[in-house]
């Protein structure tokens, strides 16, 4: 550890209004030391080391500032893939990256990184990021903190006087969210290499049946090319990847646990359906002559909830969020219906038991209801990620220096963090919110603990940096 990293180490002690420590009775130096491998030199001077803390009042006015940029009135929050305010949300965070002095790229599809050059920077850098698109009628602090948290944990870093070794990075991914392709994690599945999808894009259209490519070229991106190989990244990219996020769960809030250190990520899965009928008139089609699109799809439904109980583990979850009929109308029998169906659990097999049984009953839901199930079909089926023990390790004692308590936890949220692990060392820090709650708008987080969050990681950053 050089003189650098000591005195960001010291700063955040007495930044917290912890006992001023000396190079030479501070207990972590040991286990910075053993972690960097660098040797440990005197302290900067004490006002560099006082001009250190999180500027908690900005963070919560960029997050209030970026939640204003919403399709739908607040307290709720909508930011869909390359709409307007997407676009004017993503241009907040560019200026804001170079404002804190990052040099900004963006790839084809609008995954957009900020670096920080460190003393050597032909070493793989470390990175951190998450994504700032919102589901329908969602809250303000899903994704958006790992994004600004991350941009201001840089600050953090620069006020400090900290010279990186690796470079360091922020990475705003694309859609995280799979609200308008129907894509969960699109920029980071994109980044971790999928060829599937990057062919997959070119004939995908949302629900208005704008192409992929179309929406893309709105935003700014995509300009003149339907090859999309160019935004995947090498494994080994990175030196580390970390991802800063509300836990979205009641845990860390119930414990009064400040920082949650996450071990593994759900395996989620999502499955697209449609069953066909003749439809026909409310009134004039009498029950035996009926096959009803829109009950296949409630037998279906109900089905999904059945399999998942039936596994018999807390962890086996199951969701029909978007269910629609055709033609709407309440004087007529469904001809069409569509269910998209998302499935989780920490055990892929388990889940993947869950899968096949859908897939069974939807096909005996056809035949016993005259239904055609002319689409049955899974958008994607995504093993699980373990986080690195290294960067677990790097975390914990970040927590245990700054004073903070911590557990280790799963996430049953997936991430953009799950595709980073393919092609890095992949870790993630929880922060308590209000109830659990996310996904809708009484999603809130304490600035309190988003500092704290914060802190943890750039000391973790910093750590990583110089390993
Ligand atoms: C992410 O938003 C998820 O649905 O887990
Ligand atoms: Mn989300
Ligand atoms: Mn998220």
């Amino acid at each position: 550890m050089d003189t650098k990293l000591r005195g960001f180490v010291l700063s955040v002690y007495i930044v917290f209004g912890l006992p001023v420590i000396t190079a030479h009775n501070d207990p972590s130096n040991k286990i910075m030391e053993d972690f960097s491998g660098y040797p440990i030199h005197e302290p900067q001077s004490q006002d560099s080391l006082l001009s250190l803390s999180v500027d908690s009042e900005g963070l919560q006015k960029q997050i209030d500032e970026l939640s204003t940029l919403s399709e739908t009135p607040a307290p709720s929050v909508t930011r869909i893939l390359y709409s307007e305010k997407d676009v004017l949300a993503r241009r907040f965070i560019k200026n804001l990256m170079g404002l804190s002095g990052l040099s900004v790229r963006e790839d084809a599809v609008g995954n957009i990184f900020g670096r920080w050059d460190g003393d050597e920077p032909e070493l793989a850098p470390v990175s951190t990021g998450s994504h700032i698109d919102a589901i329908p009628y969602s809250g303000k602090y899903d994704g958006v903190i790992g994004v600004l948290g991350a941009i201001e944990a840089i600050n953090v870093l620069k006020r400090s006087g900290f010279k990186p070794k690796r470079s360091l990075e922020v990475i705003m991914f694309t859609s995280e969210e799979p609200t308008r392709f129907g894509i969960s994690c699109l920029g980071s599945r994109l980044l971790a290499g999928s060829k599937e999808l990057a062919e997959l894009l070119k004939k995908t259209v949302d629900s208005q049946n704008i192409s992929f490519f179309d929406a893309a070229r709105f935003a700014g991106y995509a300009n003149h090319l339907q090859d999309l190989t160019s935004v995947f990244l090498e494994k080994g990219s990175y030196s580390a990847f970390i991802e800063l996020h509300i836990e979205q769960g009641p845990i860390l809030e119930e414990e009064a646990t400040s920082i949650g250190v996450v071990t593994a990520i759900a395996a989620p899965a999502s499955i697209k359906v449609d069953f066909e009928g003749s439809g026909g008139h409310a009134g004039a089609v009498l029950m035996p002559m009926r096959n009803d699109a829109g009950l296949a799809a409630a037998e279906l439904a109900l089905a999904v909830e059945k399999f998942v109980l039936e596994s018999g583990s807390i962890d086996t979850v199951g969701t029909v969020g978007i269910l629609e009929l055709h033609p709407g109308a309440i004087n007529s029998i469904p001809s069409k219906s569509h269910l998209e169906i998302d499935t989780r659990d920490i055990d892929e097999k388990r889940r993947n038991v869950v899968i096949e049984k859908i897939h069974q009953s939807a096909l005996s839901i056809s035949e016993n209801r005259g239904v055609k199930l002319s689409e049955f079909k899974i958008v994607n089926q995504d093993p699980p990620a373990l986080s690195d023990d290294l960067i677990t390790m790097a975390m914990e004692s970040a927590c245990q220096e700054l004073n903070l308590t911590f557990r280790k936890m799963i996430s049953r949220a997936y991430h953009d963090s799950l595709f980073m692990a393919r092609i890095s060392p992949m870790g993630m820090i929880f922060i308590p919110c209000y109830k659990g709650y996310s996904h809708k708008p009484e999603e809130f987080a304490a600035i309190e603990d988003i500092a704290n969050g914060v802190r943890v990681l750039a000391l973790t950053l910093a750590k990583l940096s110089l390993a």
